[in-house]
């Protein structure tokens, strides 16, 4: 069975493909000719997840889903949040975000975070929804080279390393999307087996 995944990221089509494994066939945009960015315009994760996978349904009538992916910081209740992409301005680098950050911490004995990824998924015409959450905290200074984003600063409950630091399959284990994708794999092949 064919499902869209609202990305124009080859790297998360690849993993997910990977996680859910051969009886759903994975395509991103750019195999069913989307070449625009959805406006994620959304106050919430869940907002921006919705607005994208009813986009891909509604001009494309597939099944799809779309995820989207915030940083909470709880000392700035919640922040970045859904602008985590975005926290230091329109067009800036991870390394703007993370400068930002820490200096909002600055002297901050409170550095709890989390990553929280949010799926949802529209398969015959039903919305369903998967959560993902790791917790852990924001550390003083970058660590690591690897990963994206704010990797470098955030050090997962019970390790000592940052996500940074980590191997992928590592990180995949315990990450956010990594639980949020197997709920959604989870679900997908249940589902693939009722129906045929
Ligand atoms: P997206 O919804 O997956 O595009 O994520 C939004 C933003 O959250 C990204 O641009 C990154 O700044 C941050 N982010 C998401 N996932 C991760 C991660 O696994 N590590 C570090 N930063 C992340």
């Amino acid at each position: 069975m064919k499902i869209i995944f609202a990305t124009h990221n080859p790297n998360k089509l690849k993993e997910i493909q990977e996680m859910v494994g051969d009886s759903y066939q994975v395509l991103g945009l750019h195999d069913i000719n989307c070449h625009e960015e959805i406006a994620e315009t959304a106050l919430t994760l869940e907002g921006n997840a919705l607005i994208k996978s009813t986009y891909i349904h509604d001009k494309y009538g597939q099944n799809c889903f779309s995820d989207d992916t915030g940083l909470e910081v709880e000392s700035l209740n919640g922040a970045p949040g859904v602008y985590s992409a975005r926290y230091a301005g329109p067009d800036c680098l991870a390394e703007d975000n993370m400068h930002k950050l820490l200096h909002e911490l600055k002297g901050s004995e409170n550095r709890k975070a989390q990553f929280r990824t949010v799926i949802s998924l529209i398969i015959d015409d039903e919305k369903y929804e998967f959560e993902g959450i790791v917790k852990g905290e924001i550390t003083t200074e970058r660590s690591g080279e690897d990963g994206f984003g704010y990797d470098p600063i955030f050090k997962p409950d019970g390790y000592s390393r940052t996500f940074s630091e980590m191997t992928s399959s590592e990180k995949n284990l315990i990450s956010h999307r990594g639980v949020a994708v197997r709920k959604l794999s989870l679900f997908l092949s249940t589902y693939n087996t009722k129906k045929s």
